[in-house]
């Protein structure tokens, strides 16, 4: 196929998603045909993950990071130069930017939106993020607010998901935290993978179990997802030892005094690898772990980098084709 022609497929695919001009906020700002469509466009894509193809030359991106990041604020930035565009970053707002002259958001997302075609943004306050996200004359990405939720990780874990298997509905998908209130990428999972039909298993301490405003908007759906608390070492590898995938979205952990309390919470939910190698041994099948990364020393057994259960560094090539789709889907190109 000619590269005019490809162009021509792709832009046919970005017409399809209709999604041009919005923003993306929360997972469910997405239909279910919305997130298959950005599958499709990311697959197409692919191609283009190390070089450039110019789909939205003349558009600048805006990337503002109230909290710090990697993957996050480097991949969106990648994925726009990808698209043959152009990214505006601030890294640290409260220290380079008018914020840290007491700017109110509202009024900073107004003005950057009069530079920017679009804006991806991390806070860490939701509340406030949520706000002033209409000021803003361009669309708007969450790239991960307060405790509420980080929906393009989720969409990139997911597609990293449907490009293992090929599909999502019918898989086992245990997602496991210490402390599942804060995990805001482990509520946009919970509620994209129920969505699109996995059997979704939420495994944390009881005290710490996911939001009720998270399982209300799963059950208004008519989907039921299965909680699983205060489980010791030996049960949650018992439960791993059933799944398809395990989904560790991390959490901040605390510091100071409760740090080494929370550690204890924390080895609880730690995938032993002897789990993971008895299962491809006795089933032969593979249960994938990924972690959202960055992830702490010891939550990990590091054997699981050399397995074939091993999707966390799969799932960074995949997240700058997920997120090309989606910009290109917003800037309708
Ligand atoms: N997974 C994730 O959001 O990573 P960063 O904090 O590095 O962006």
């Amino acid at each position: 196929m000619s590269n005019s022609a490809k162009i021509r497929t792709l832009k046919s695919l970005v017409g399809s998603i209709n999604f041009e001009g919005r923003s993306f906020l929360s997972v469910n700002d997405l239909t279910d045909d919305q997130i298959y469509g950005l599958f499709d466009l990311a697959l197409q894509l692919e191609p283009w993950n190390r070089s450039m193809i110019p789909l939205a030359t003349g558009n600048v991106m805006s990337t503002l990071f109230f909290q710090p990041s990697t993957r996050t604020r480097m991949s969106f930035e990648t994925a726009m130069h990808r698209l043959g565009g152009a990214v505006i970053s601030e890294a640290n707002p409260l220290v380079t930017s008018s914020a840290a002259k007491e700017e109110s958001l509202s009024d900073m997302l107004k003005v950057v939106s009069k530079y920017a075609n679009i804006i991806v943004m991390r806070h860490f306050d939701d509340v406030e993020a949520r706000k002033a996200a209409p000021f803003s004359e361009s669309p708007v990405i969450n790239g991960g607010w307060g405790h509420w939720e980080h929906p393009t990780q989720a969409l990139l874990d997911l597609y990293t998901l449907y490009r293992t298997y090929g599909h999502i509905d019918g898989l086992k998908v245990c997602v496991a935290s210490a402390d599942l209130i804060e995990a805001r990428t482990g509520h946009s999972m919970a509620q994209g993978l129920a969505r699109l039909g996995a059997r979704v298993f939420l495994a944390s301490p009881k005290a710490k179990r996911i939001p009720q405003e998270v399982m209300d908007k799963i059950s208004a759906r008519g989907i039921k997802v299965e909680e699983a608390f205060d489980l010791d070492q030996d049960s949650f590898n018992d439960l791993v030892s059933d799944m398809d995938m395990v989904y560790l979205p991390g959490c901040s952990a605390p510091k100071g005094p409760e740090a080494e309390a929370f550690k204890v919470v924390m080895d609880k939910y730690f995938v032993r690898y002897e789990t993971l190698e008895k299962v491809a041994k006795d089933e032969n099948r593979t249960i994938y772990v990924t972690h959202t990364l960055p992830r702490r020393s010891g939550e990990m057994d590091l054997r699981i980098d050399n397995s074939p259960s091993q999707l966390y560094f799969e799932a960074i090539a995949y997240s700058v084709s997920i997120r090309m789709a989606l910009v290109a889907a917003i800037l309708g190109v």
